[in-house]
């Protein structure tokens, strides 16, 4: 598996470093206050879990699917809801959480989609961020680390469902998908 990602991007550390200090903002930003925080399945989960126990607020997860993708690596444009939340979301401070911001088109339809239940607002946090690619007019609130255009995957992230087990972010080597 390792040998068909070509460069390490992004170590552990790193963003183990970036999840604590992305947590510590999001506390003190909502100090005092009660978050929901939305993970997008399946690759939110490994940045969610580091990054929510350095939110030392109170605080409900829940998680959504929402899908733009087939097994290839650029946007369908259609987006799809596979899941939905268990919970109800009115009233709430809702953060999104997001694996990666590419075109934005699924994170745009799915901030629209929950708007309609009115939570008291929302923000979306997301572990990288390749605004050069960016098609909707979407920005994420908290962003992890600004990413060149390549496909990536790791911590989370995937090729076909797999690579989401690496413990880093690396560079798929190209002849992998072409
Ligand atoms: P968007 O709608 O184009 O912003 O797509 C967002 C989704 O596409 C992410 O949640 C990922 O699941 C997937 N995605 C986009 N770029 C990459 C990548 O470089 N590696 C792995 N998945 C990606
Ligand atoms: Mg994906």
């Amino acid at each position: 598996m390792s040998n068909t990602v070509g460069t390490v991007l992004l170590t552990r550390e790193q963003i183990e470093e970036r999840a604590r200090e992305i947590g510590e903002e999001i506390a003190r930003d909502y100090e005092g206050e009660e978050v929901y925080l939305i993970g997008t399945l399946r690759g939110a989960v490994v940045w969610m879990a580091d990054m929510m126990k350095n939110i030392k607020n109170d605080m409900e997860i829940d998680f959504v699917m929402a899908s733009s993708y087939g097994s290839s690596t650029t946007s369908s444009g259609v987006v799809k809801i596979k899941k939905d939340l268990e919970g109800d979301i009115y009233g709430k401070n809702v953060i999104i959480v997001e694996d990666i911001l590419d075109s934005g088109v699924t994170l745009s339809y799915l901030k629209q989609y929950l708007s309609v239940r009115k939570p008291a607002s929302i923000s979306i946090v997301t572990l990288l961020d390749k605004p050069s690619r960016r098609k909707a007019d979407i920005r994420a609130d908290y962003a992890g680390f600004e990413v060149e255009d390549a496909f990536v995957v790791g911590y989370g992230l995937d090729y076909a469902e797999k690579y989401r087990n690496l413990p880093y972010i690396g560079i798929l080597k190209p002849e992998i998908y072409a």
